[in-house]
């Protein structure tokens, strides 16, 4: 016998759950560092016309098709899709990605949970030496993470919906926005913090070219929590009468105020320290951001607020941090897991079990890709040059078959469950949707442009 469906309590539930699931890595670090080496105020506002013209239809698209078939989106694809193959293997690849993206995203919640707890104990000397994040990654105290975030997930995540991912987020989504805003308030009183600010926001339209604005529409489309399964599965746990339009549109509006925020907080901090900062030499890479850039900023606020007040300040860093990863984590664990309960119809704690089984095993082999097991971290050689495992998860599913998803639920929509049926779908909850612009908007776009787009997209990252 298969569970009884478990609902978000309210709309409000549901916004903090999927706004915890799209707040995470991406918005701290990696938006606001792209935006300042990719032109300021021109990015912003080419990211926020990505936001509103490409991605929020494809949320809704997502949201619609799950709370119509109320299932888990491999049930959703079988359940809409005629039992058609090419659907079913949509089905199957909404759930395949978030199980692998999860493995990598796991990886990195558990260096963060690491780090917090470092520089909780009063280890941010150590943390700062640049040496140290090799030696880290490679160390046993890895496992000890690992089982710590493995807890902390399954906890939530016995909970059910209401219970468990909506009680978290309504906890954890508050903590996160006032540390982040303690973090920004604290980094604007610093010398230099208005230098970021210039290089954050003054809009400069040279640096935009076609890598620049592809850049952009990925990073959108991943910061949303989109092509993962993740608003498919959330969409099916929305009650006939909620407005899901109003609700899509609250998280792409928090997710994007977030990273706007959170860019007050990294570009003041590198500005802070070293006002001779050159933008470009910032790397692309959030990982190397967080991990080996941040402890240093935290270091050299020593000379003005002594060691305990830097410590401090790293650790509340590393908690928002936390915190942003665990709820994404959450959300990506959630679709695997409700796969399994739906189409197998066995409990949320077996279900659990097999999950936290396969996510242990594969993100212990993922983590021994930076040195600890050599054939892992010279997996295979492509594009000119040798990657690991771990890069090769990134590569495939996050890269490329992001876009793929994005684009299979357009052509879903466009070609076999019809736009009408996503109108019919919105409009519930919401009578006036199908008169006003964005539903105009949202029949033309996503039947032509959208899905063009992507396509695009995914076709140059193969
Ligand atoms: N939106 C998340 C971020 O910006 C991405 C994500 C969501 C990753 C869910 C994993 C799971 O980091």
């Amino acid at each position: 016998m298969s569970e009884q469906r478990d609902q978000f309590s309210s709309k409000i539930g549901f916004i903090l759950a999927a706004a915890g699931s799209a707040v995470g890595i991406g918005n701290l670090v990696g938006f606001p560092v792209a935006a300042t080496k990719n032109g300021g105020g021109a990015f912003l506002l080419i990211y926020a016309l990505f936001v509103a013209f490409i991605c929020l239809p494809v949320m809704l698209a997502e949201m619609g098709l799950g709370r119509k078939a109320q299932k888990n989106p491999l049930g959703s694809y079988l359940a809409l899709g005629s039992g058609k193959p090419f659907w079913s293997f949509s089905g199957f690849l909404a759930v395949l990605t978030p199980f692998m993206i999860a493995i990598f995203y796991m990886v990195i919640t558990v260096w963060i949970f690491g780090y917090l707890y470092h520089a909780a104990i009063g280890d941010l000397d150590k943390l700062a030496d640049p040496s140290y994040f090799g030696q880290f990654v490679n160390d046993y105290s890895f496992v000890g993470f690992l089982v710590a975030v493995t807890l902390i997930v399954n906890v939530i995540l016995m909970g059910g919906v209401r219970q468990g991912i909506e009680k978290a987020a309504k906890f954890l989504m508050p903590a996160l926005f006032v540390m982040l805003v303690l973090l920004v308030i604290f980094v604007l009183s610093l010398d230099n913090a208005v230098l970021g600010i210039q290089f954050y926001l003054v809009p400069d339209f040279s640096k935009i070219d076609g890598s620049v604005i592809s850049g952009a529409l990925s990073q959108a489309f991943f910061s949303l929590s989109l092509g993962m399964g993740i608003l498919i599965t959330y969409g099916s746990y929305f009650s006939r009468k909620d407005d899901i339009v109003t609700s899509g549109k609250l998280v792409a509006i928090t997710d994007t105020a977030v990273a706007f925020t959170a860019g007050l907080m990294t570009l003041p901090a590198i500005f802070a320290i070293n006002p001779d900062t050159d933008p470009n030499s910032l790397s692309d890479s959030s990982v190397s951001m967080i991990f080996s850039f941040f402890p240093q900023i935290f270091i050299a606020l020593e000379a003005s607020i002594g060691y305990l007040g830097a410590s401090i300040a790293a650790t509340i860093f590393f908690l928002l941090a936390f915190v942003a990863a665990i709820t994404s984590l959450v959300s990506i664990i959630e679709v695997p897991t409700a796969a399994i309960i739906q189409q197998r119809g066995t409990s949320r704690k077996k279900a659990l079990s097999v999950m936290c089984a396969a996510t242990t095993i594969l993100t212990i082999i993922a983590a021994t890709s930076f040195g600890f097991i050599p054939a892992f971290t010279e997996f295979v050689s492509y594009g000119g040059a040798t990657k690991s495992v771990f890069d090769v998860i990134y590569d495939v599913f996050y890269d490329t078959i992001l876009p793929l998803n994005g684009l299979l639920i357009c052509l879903f929509v466009w070609w076999h469950w019809r736009y009408t049926s996503l109108e019919q779908e919105l409009a519930e909850g919401n009578p006036n949707y199908p008169n006003t612009f964005l539903a105009k908007y949202v029949r033309v776009s996503i039947t032509t442009f959208i899905p063009a787009i992507l396509f695009v997209v995914f076709v140059n990252t193969v």
